[in-house]
């Protein structure tokens, strides 16, 4: 695989002659990119000769940004399928640069040619990472699905201790590889519920909740891009249809019930993301129901549990989970897991600022079957999706080489 290694001017360069020497290692071919800052701390001709590659450096040559891409194009395989672009350290100046679109030399000029998935290993000063300049671009930079690793905490180069050191090396090329879109499920349908559900009252009200349907039209999007035939069973959502998916739209419990059911022969992997109603009005009123002085009492019977019910009849197919709490994440999403038969359940908390319910990036702990849990580190919705079907497919590997 092609890596481009975008280098920026910040101390931590130097770590970045590590990191090529960890791609390598996982059969990498690395073209680095430094920028003009980069140099003052780092020789290309330490990268050239660790890589055996020619280095390009953030100088223009007095030729347009234009042109100088226009001239390698080739060299540095920009356009090539199944490339990843790693940048490391990403200093402030350039996630700021990334963030704006500008392209004042070669490798933000580059970052705006390139398609494929990009990895940023953040570097800077414990106060440049707070300040909410830097924090505004990073949002938008997770927005737009790039993979964040670290920074990580400790004693700076500048004498404070803080967040703000580059990631590991080898954290930083792992998430080189599991950036990479593999076709790892092709072949397979991937059955997913997504959204809330809607459980009549009359004919103009509901009971609901505040799913958005994020997270399981991510799902959707990932499985999708990685190859797999996608039905999106989903509840009443804003969202566009991801591209390639077969959406099924359903209002309330029991016809998401009757719809996972009716999918559930094809499937290959199931993800419960939805926020299924535990309740349904016992009577829905044929009309609009009138206010009176009088106190109003509903009645509600329990909705048909579906994760139960697949978990019940799923046979050798990966069940995954979701679980929605406020309090006690993983003890609750170990006993749905139990208790349901999923082979993992994705741990949510629900009632923190900026991550779950309507939130565009998300937080969460992995409980799988294997005893194991796995926490994934705030980033955007979609990428939170690829990282569980990373793990979904690895445990799957795992539980197969057990039987
Ligand atoms: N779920 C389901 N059918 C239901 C309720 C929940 O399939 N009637 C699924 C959800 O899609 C999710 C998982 O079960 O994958 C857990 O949902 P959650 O709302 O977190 O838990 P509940 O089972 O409703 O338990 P509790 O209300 O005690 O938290």
């Amino acid at each position: 695989m092609n890596v481009v290694l975008g280098v920026g001017g910040g101390i931590a360069a130097y770590k970045a002659a590590e990191l090529a020497r960890a791609l390598m290692r996982r059969n990498c071919v690395v073209n680095t990119v430094m920028t003009a800052s980069a140099t003052e701390f780092v020789q290309p001709l330490t990268f050239a000769a660790l890589t055996g590659r020619k280095v390009i450096t953030g100088l223009f040559d007095g030729r347009s940004p234009e042109a100088v891409l226009a001239s390698s194009v080739e060299h540095i395989g920009v356009a090539r399928e199944n490339e990843v672009l790693v940048v490391a350290p990403a200093t402030a100046d350039l996630l700021a640069k990334f963030t704006h679109g500008l392209a004042d030399e070669f490798l933000s000029t580059l970052y705006l040619a390139f398609a494929g998935p990009v990895v940023l290993a953040p570097a800077m000063n414990t106060n440049m990472w707070d300040h909410p300049a830097t924090q505004a671009n990073l949002a938008t930079l997770r927005a737009r699905g790039h993979r964040m690793v670290g920074p990580d905490s400790g004693d700076l180069a500048c004498g404070t201790v803080g967040p703000g050191r580059m990631a590991e090396v080898e954290a930083i090329a792992d998430a080189v590889l599991a950036a990479t879109r593999r076709q790892d499920l092709s072949g397979e349908t991937v059955l997913i519920s997504a959204g809330p559900t809607q459980e009549a009252i009359d004919p103009v009200r509901y009971i609901s909740n505040r799913s958005s349907g994020k997270m399981g039209y991510a799902l959707a999007e990932a499985a999708a891009a990685r190859g797999a035939r996608v039905v999106l069973v989903s509840g009443p959502v804003n969202l566009p249809v991801p591209a390639g998916v077969e959406v099924v739209a359903v209002r309330s419990a029991r016809e998401m019930r009757d719809a996972v059911m009716a999918h559930l022969e094809a499937a290959t992997v199931i993800v419960k993301a939805a926020a299924v109603a535990d309740y349904h009005v016992t009577e829905i009123a044929p009309q609009k129901l009138k206010k009176t002085a009088a106190r109003l009492t509903l009645d509600l019977d329990p909705t048909p549990d579906i994760l139960a019910e697949v978990g019940a009849c799923k046979g050798d197919r990966l069940l995954i989970g979701f679980a929605a709490e406020t309090q006690n994440l993983v003890a609750e999403a170990r006993r749905k897991m139990t208790t349901k038969n999923a082979d993992m359940v994705v741990g949510n908390l629900v009632n923190q600022a900026g991550t779950g319910f309507e939130a565009d990036e998300n937080e969460v702990t992995l409980v799988l079957r294997s005893g194991e849990t796995h926490q994934i580190a705030r980033a955007s919705k979609r990428d939170v999706a690829h990282q569980i079907f990373d793990h979904a497919l690895r445990l799957r590997l795992a539980l197969h080489a057990k039987q």
